[in-house]
Parts: C-alpha cells; sequence; structure tokens
C-alpha cells in the first residue's frame, strides 16, 4: 500500500496551492462579508482545467484521476470554502454526471463547455419537503409527446444564479415512486423558469444559492438523461461521488484552521510561554492533526475505489461523515485557540467554523452519510 502521492498529484497540489495564496486569499474576507460570489477566480479556475478536472480530454476536460481533484480541492478549501464548493459542484455533480450518463449529443452541447468551464452548472435535487427524502419529489414533468412539461420549485441549489446549464431532477410518474423520477438538462433563460433571490447564509457566503422556479417550462424529450425512470439511480449514483467533493471541501477546511491554529499558538504568549507550550492547547493540536490526517485517508480512498470503477457509495459516505465532523470540531478547536482573535474576522477561523457547518448537511446530512454507511454493514 502505498500512500504517497505521484509527482502529477504533488504538481497538481502546488498549482493548486499557489492559486489559492495568490488569488483567492487576497479578497476572502470581504467576499464573505458582502456575500460576493468570485467571479474573477472561478474564471481562472477554469483556466487552471479545474472545473472540469475529471472529464476526458476529448470533452473539454484535464482527465485527471479523482486523488488530483481532492489534492486541488483540499488547497482550494483550505483558503476559500466558497470558491471549492463551485469547484466540487462543476465537477463531481454535474460534469461526472453527464460524462458518465449522457449520449454522444448531449456530451457535445452540454459537457464540453461546463468541463472548460465556460459556463457553470447546478444539481437540482432538493425541494422544501425533499432534502433528506429525495423520493419524495413534488416538481413534476409530464410527457407531452415531444416535450416534457416541468412543474415545481427546487431549494437551496448553489450554483442557483450563476450557472447556464441546470440538472433538474422530476417526478415523471408518482405511481411508480423512485422508479417514475428522471433527471433533465435545462438551459438558462427557458420560458418559464425563473430565480429566486439569492440565498442569506450562515457561511460559504461567496457561493451563491437559490431557489428556482420552474412554471410550464418546456423540456424537449432529448435533454432526458438516460433512460426512462433512470433519475433517481442517477441522482443516487452522482451524489455518492459528490459526497467526496464535499469530504474534500471540509479536508481543506480543516485542514486550513489548524494550520492557523498551530502558527498561533506559537507565537501567541501567556503565562510567560507560548501557549503551545501549555497541554490544554497542544492536545487540542494534536487531536486535530490526528483527526485531519484520518479524514485526509479516507478521501484518498474513496477517490483510489472511484478510479478503480468500484462501488462507492460506502467509502464516499464515510469520507464524508468523518471529514465534515472533523472540519466542525477542528474549525470550534481554532477558534478557542485563538481566544478573543478567533471571534473576529481578520484571524479567518470564525468564517472557517461558519464555513465547516454546511459540510455536515449538504450532499446528505451526517445522519444520511449513517444511513448509507449502516445500511452496507449487513450483507
Ligand atoms: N448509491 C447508489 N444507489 C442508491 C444509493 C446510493 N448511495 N442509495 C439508494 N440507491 C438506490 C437503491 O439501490 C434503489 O435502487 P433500485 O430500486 O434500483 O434497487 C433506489 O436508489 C432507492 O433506494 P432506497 O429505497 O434505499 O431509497 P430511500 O428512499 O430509502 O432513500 C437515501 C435513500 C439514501 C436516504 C436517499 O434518499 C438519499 O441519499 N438522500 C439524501 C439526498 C441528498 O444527498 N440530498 C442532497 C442534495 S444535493 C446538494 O446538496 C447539492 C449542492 O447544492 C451542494
Amino acid at each position: 500500500m502505498n500512500f504517497n502521492l505521484s509527482e502529477e498529484q504533488l504538481m497538481i497540489q502546488q498549482a493548486a496551492r499557489d492559486f489559492a495564496q495568490a488569488e483567492l486569499l487576497p479578497g476572502v474576507i470581504e467576499r464573505d462579508e458582502h456575500s460576493k460570489f468570485p467571479t474573477e477566480q472561478v474564471k481562472q479556475m477554469a483556466e487552471l482545467g479545474f472545473l472540469g478536472m475529471m472529464v476526458d480530454p476529448k470533452y473539454g476536460g484535464s482527465g485527471l484521476d479523482s486523488v488530483s481533484y481532492v489534492v486541488a480541492m483540499e488547497e482550494i478549501a483550505k483558503i476559500d470554502a466558497s470558491a471549492a464548493v463551485v469547484m466540487s459542484v462543476n465537477n463531481s455533480l454535474v460534469c461526472a454526471g453527464l460524462e458518465k450518463y449522457c449520449n454522444e449529443e448531449q456530451k457535445m452541447k452540454y459537457l464540453v463547455p461546463l468541463a472548460k468551464g465556460e459556463v457553470i452548472g447546478a444539481f437540482c435535487l432538493s425541494e422544501p419537503e425533499a432534502g433528506s427524502d429525495a423520493t419524495s419529489q413534488k416538481t413534476t414533468a409530464i410527457d407531452k409527446g415531444d416535450y416534457y412539461l416541468l412543474n415545481g420549485t427546487k431549494n437551496w441549489i448553489t450554483n442557483g444564479g450563476t450557472a447556464s446549464t441546470y440538472i433538474v431532477i422530476a417526478q415523471t410518474d408518482v405511481e411508480k415512486g423512485h422508479k417514475g423520477i428522471n433527471a433533465f438538462i435545462v438551459e438558462k433563460g427557458w420560458e418559464g423558469f425563473s430565480i429566486g433571490p439569492k440565498e442569506k447564509k450562515m457561511g460559504i457566503r461567496g457561493s451563491d444559492t437559490h431557489s428556482l422556479m420552474f412554471s410550464d417550462v418546456k423540456v424537449p424529450k432529448e435533454n432526458r438523461i438516460g433512460a426512462d425512470g433512470f433519475g433517481f439511480n442517477f441522482a443516487m449514483a452522482v451524489l455518492n461521488g459528490g459526497r467526496i467533493g464535499i469530504a474534500s471541501q471540509a479536508l481543506g477546511i480543516a485542514q486550513g484552521a489548524y494550520e492557523l491554529a498551530l502558527k498561533y499558538a506559537q507565537e501567541r504568549v501567556a503565562f510567560k510561554k507560548p501557549i503551545i507550550q501549555h497541554q490544554a492547547i497542544a492536545f487540542k493540536l494534536a487531536d486535530m492533526a490526528t483527526q485531519i490526517t484520518a479524514a485526509r485517508m479516507l478521501c484518498y480512498k474513496a477517490a483510489s475505489e472511484k478510479d478503480a470503477g468500484q462501488d462507492i457509495s460506502h467509502s464516499g459516505a464515510m469520507a464524508k461523515l468523518f471529514a465534515s465532523e472533523t472540519a466542525m470540531n477542528t474549525t470550534i478547536e481554532a477558534v478557542q485557540i485563538h481566544g478573543g482573535n478567533g471571534y473576529v474576522s481578520e484571524y479567518h477561523v470564525e468564517r472557517m467554523m461558519r464555513d465547516a457547518k454546511i459540510t455536515q448537511i449538504y450532499e446528505g446530512t451526517s445522519e444520511i452519510q449513517r444511513i448509507v454507511i449502516s445500511r452496507g454493514l449487513v450483507k
């Protein structure tokens, strides 16, 4: 078993680290304060090939492995978790789903610009009453011959305002339960498709999250993904990979907070010595470092299994569960180590603590991850 990154993976890590330091760090506090989307930085991420990292180059992607993606995500999230979620959704939920399950025509039309980062994508599953209980879709798409008539509302959609291409999950036949659900590619600007106001969030305030409303939107038949009734299985399969992306985002947030706390603990003097020399602080840092290393290993394991074509439902859920809890614990302790300074924005850790919380909620709450993991324990 080899725990070392390859030369190529190390190069990607360095490129992502340099980019995050030079381009994301300078405005990250201001973007958080004003809930400002990192428009310029996302364009730069596209130029670096970070928005279609695992997509085959023939469809405009970078053709890299999933471990490279985890490594890059960690570096981006370490500095700016908002930029990281834009990257995660575009790569894991949108591009990966289109590449694996769409036909050639759909890929050429929609995947190529998304993988190049010329446009951004969004994944629209959650509804007011169907966040965790994803089979209870109220959005309907009624078959009208050569098109579907789409009606309903989607909530908490990441990239909701900035996206141009939306994957929308809808019920086409209520009688059939989850077998009566389909996934569709919907374009911004189609008649009847409107976008609600930007949500005011606790964290990841640089990313844009919206409700989406569909009122008699005509979706051409050729925009359905896969065979009739495949939508729920499509969503579950895509989310398995998406959970590796969010686990990596959580890992990056934890690592960022840990590095700041470690530095601060060596500089800050109390009771005549740097606070790291007090065991109460040193033990916190020891726990952080241990948990982060374990979270990183779970992320690499899930990513390696994905590249090997294995079922990643359990390893992805484990990585997300553990990494998101690590992000929460680590950021809380990083604020504590910073004391009063931890509570003000210029020291970054209070933002990281707010950002960490969402990693325990989106792409399946921690409770959902435990459902997925526990179901897999009994063979
Ligand atoms: N991987 C692959 N297939 C899966 C699966 C998984 N993890 N979980 C379920 N399935 C399949 C089952 O095999 C079954 O398929 P078949 O009928 O073909 O055998 C089908 O899905 C139905 O399965 P269940 O009966 O187990 O379904 P359920 O109603 O009990 O729900 C659940 C299962 C795991 C709770 C699921 O509803 C779930 O994952 N919920 C959370 C959804 C979620 O993550 N939402 C986040 C929204 S996206 C987001 O946050 C994006 C963003 O903006 C960042």
